[in-house]
């Protein structure tokens, strides 16, 4: 019997070109493509704007049932996030949202609220999904499996020009040292923390371009569809 929905998790630490890979990915696929960092980006941002003390997992704990955090796509797949209605896609990129996500993602809290948001995405569509724990935790199941990566040093720099053209301020030094605490958050947290599932296939894309890449994870998935 043919399956009806496939399910690839992309893990992988920040800066390593997880969402450009994975969107165009998909589409080569005819994939759904999901961001879920952006649904704790939305959380983060939501409480900053609520005046939550982030640094009181309790009192986030406290402020979920109020909020509501859906992700929806356009008509040409692209993700946006809805926050209690509204569109925050744009919002939620800000540094100080990208540095309060990964303390939030850290509350085991907030991971169980957002679970069901990316489980049920998986349930119904073809899928590919990135974020830290897709391999592990939320698909475990998952078709295909990837850990993508880069040196830190090229994750930054490929970050820091991505800010430039934003005519962002942040020095090149700022940026990686942001990246190595990020990094060490997402790594060191007790809760489904950033690691390789063990059924995992490494790619490493620090001298990869970006077109060797998505076709990479585009021959992976292939292989698999095909069997
Ligand atoms: O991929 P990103 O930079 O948009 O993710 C923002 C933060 O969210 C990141 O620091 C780690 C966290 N995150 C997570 O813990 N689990 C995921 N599946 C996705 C992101």
């Amino acid at each position: 019997m043919t399956k009806h929905v496939y399910s690839v998790a992309i893990d992988g630490p920040a800066g390593a070109g997880k969402s450009t890979i994975a969107r165009c990915a998909a589409k080569e696929l005819g994939f759904v493509y999901m961001d879920t960092g952006a649904i704790y980006r939305t959380v983060a941002y939501a409480a900053i704007r609520g005046g939550v003390n982030l640094g009181d997992p309790q009192a986030v704990s406290d402020f979920l049932p109020g909020i509501s955090v859906l992700p929806q796509w356009d008509r040409n797949g692209e993700q946006h996030m809805i926050l209690n209605g509204t569109d925050v896609s744009g919002e939620i990129r800000s540094p100080e949202v990208s540095q309060m996500a990964s303390v939030v993602a850290a509350i085991p809290s907030v991971r169980s609220f957002l679970l069901d948001t990316q489980r049920s995405v998986a349930c119904e569509y073809s899928v590919i999904m990135d974020g830290r724990d897709i391999g592990t935790v939320v698909l475990p199941n998952a078709d295909v499996k990837i850990f993508l990566t880069a040196s830190a040093q090229i994750r930054a720099k490929r970050r820091w020009l991505e800010l430039q053209q934003k005519n962002a301020p942040d020095t090149y030094e700022q940026v990686l040292e942001e990246m190595i605490r990020r990094d060490q958050r997402d790594m060191e947290r007790e809760i489904a923390p950033l690691r390789c599932a063990e059924d995992a296939v490494l790619l490493d894309t620090s001298d990869l371009s970006l077109e060797d890449s998505i076709s990479a994870v585009v021959s992976l998935v292939r292989e698999v569809i095909s069997e």
